[in-house]
C-alpha cells in the first residue's frame, strides 16, 4: 500500500533524545517494565506527550490500566468516582480515557462541551453489558415505590432510566441518601450483596457480574494465606461473597491502593485486575505483591499505540444523543451532590 493511505501511522522511534526526555519515568517503572521493553514504550510515551501539548488534552487512566500508561502518559489516574470527578474538572480541550467505554460515556456526560476520546470503542464492561434500559423500565413496574440506583459500570442508556448513579466507592451513602425503605440496586449482583450486609434498606439486585472478580474464590484466598504468611488480602466489591468474607479489607480500587499505601503490609494480595498491583509495586518497593493474574480484557484493549492515534486523528470521539445525556447527566450529578 503506498505510504499515504496507509491508516496505521508509523510507530516513533527510539532516539537518544527520545531516551533522555523520558529517562525519569523509567525510573518510576523500572522494578515492573523489563529494559528491553523500554525503548518501544518510551518513543510512544514521548509522541504521546508532545501530542497531548498539541491538542490541549489529558489522559484519565483508571487504575487498572497497564503501567506503561498509568505511569508514563496519564495526567489524572484513579478509580470510576475520581475520574469522573477530574473529568467535571478539568480545562482541556480533549479527554482521551484511558480506560472502558462507560467511563468515556461518563466523562463525556459531565463535559459535554469537550472531545471525550476513547482509544478503542470496543473496550465493554461485562457488568455494563449485562442490563438494557428496558430491563430497567420493568423492574420500576414491577417494584414501583424503589427508587433505581445504578453502577457506573452502565451505558448512558441505563443511566438515563436510573434515578441516581454509584461507585464501588460510595454505594452504601448512595443508598442510604434516598431515605427510601427499599432500592433497586444494579446490574452487579456481588456488590448488591456487599451493599446489604451494611444497610438497613431492601436491596433489589439484579444478576450481573463482573467477568474478571467473578473468577476469584475463597478457597483460592485460604490456600495464599496457606502459602504466604502475614499476608494482607485486599479485595475489591465485585468479588463473589465468599472472597469477601475471606478478605481483610474491601474497597474500591482507589481505597485498595490507599490501604496499601497508608499500612504498607510485608505482603499483600489485591484481589482484581492485575495490572493495579504493578502500578501500586512502583511506587511501594518494600511491599511484596503475591499476584494471582486476571486481566480485564476491556481494559486491555487500551493501548499506547492506540492513545497515540486517539490523539492523532481526534478519534473514536464519544457522542451521546443530547436528551439522552441530559437525563443520564442527572443520576451522575445526583451521585456527586452526595459524595
Ligand atoms: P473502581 O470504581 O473501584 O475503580 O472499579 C471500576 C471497575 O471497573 C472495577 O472492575
Ligand atoms: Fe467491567 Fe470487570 Fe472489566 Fe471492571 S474489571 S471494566 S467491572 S469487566
Amino acid at each position: 500500500m503506498p505510504s499515504g493511505l496507509d491508516a496505521t501511522p508509523r510507530a516513533p522511534a527510539y532516539t537518544p533524545e527520545v531516551a533522555a526526555r523520558t529517562a525519569h519515568l523509567y525510573e518510576r517503572v523500572k522494578g515492573v517494565i523489563p529494559e528491553p521493553e523500554w525503548p518501544v514504550h518510551a518513543a510512544e510515551i514521548d509522541a504521546i506527550q508532545r501530542l497531548k501539548r498539541e491538542r490541549n488534552a489529558v489522559v484519565l487512566a483508571h487504575n487498572y490500566q497497564t503501567p506503561e500508561i498509568f505511569h508514563g502518559v496519564a495526567d489524572i489516574v484513579g478509580d470510576s468516582l475520581a475520574l469522573a470527578r477530574q473529568a467535571a474538572a478539568t480545562e482541556a480541550d480533549v479527554i482521551v480515557q484511558a480506560g472502558v467505554h462507560f467511563m468515556a460515556e461518563t466523562s463525556k456526560l459531565l463535559s459535554p462541551e469537550k472531545r471525550v476520546l476513547i482509544p478503542d470503542p470496543r473496550a465493554g464492561c461485562s457488568l455494563a453489558s449485562s442490563i438494557g434500559a428496558e430491563d430497567v423500565r420493568r423492574l420500576r413496574e414491577r417494584y414501583p415505590d424503589a427508587p433505581v440506583v445504578s453502577y457506573v459500570n452502565t451505558s448512558a442508556a441505563v443511566k438515563a432510566e436510573s434515578d441516581i448513579c454509584c461507585t464501588s466507592g460510595n454505594a452504601v451513602q448512595v443508598v442510604e441518601s434516598l431515605g427510601a425503605r427499599r432500592v433497586i440496586f444494579l446490574p452487579d449482583q456481588y456488590l448488591a450483596h456487599y451493599v446489604a450486609l451494611q444497610t438497613d434498606v431492601e436491596i433489589i439486585s439484579w444478576q450481573g457480574q463482573c467477568e474478571v472478580h467473578e473468577r476469584f474464590t475463597g478457597a483460592e484466598l485460604e490456600a495464599y494465606r496457606r502459602q504466604f504468611d502475614e499476608l494482607a488480602v485486599i479485595a475489591h466489591p465485585e468479588c463473589p461473597p465468599d472472597v469477601l468474607a475471606a478478605a481483610d479489607y474491601v474497597g474500591s480500587t482507589a481505597q485498595m491502593i490507599r490501604f496499601v499505601e497508608e499500612r504498607r503490609p510485608r505482603r499483600v494480595l489485591l484481589v482484581t485486575e492485575c495490572s493495579m498491583s504493578d502500578n501500586v509495586a512502583a511506587g511501594v518497593p518494600e511491599v511484596e505483591f503475591v499476584r494471582p493474574c486476571n486481566l480485564c480484557p476491556h481494559m486491555k484493549r487500551i493501548t499506547l499505540p492506540g492513545i497515540r492515534r486517539a490523539l492523532e486523528t481526534l478519534a473514536p470521539a464519544v457522542e451521546i444523543p443530547p436528551a439522552l445525556a441530559a437525563r443520564a447527566r442527572r443520576a451522575v450529578e445526583r451521585m456527586l451532590a452526595v459524595v
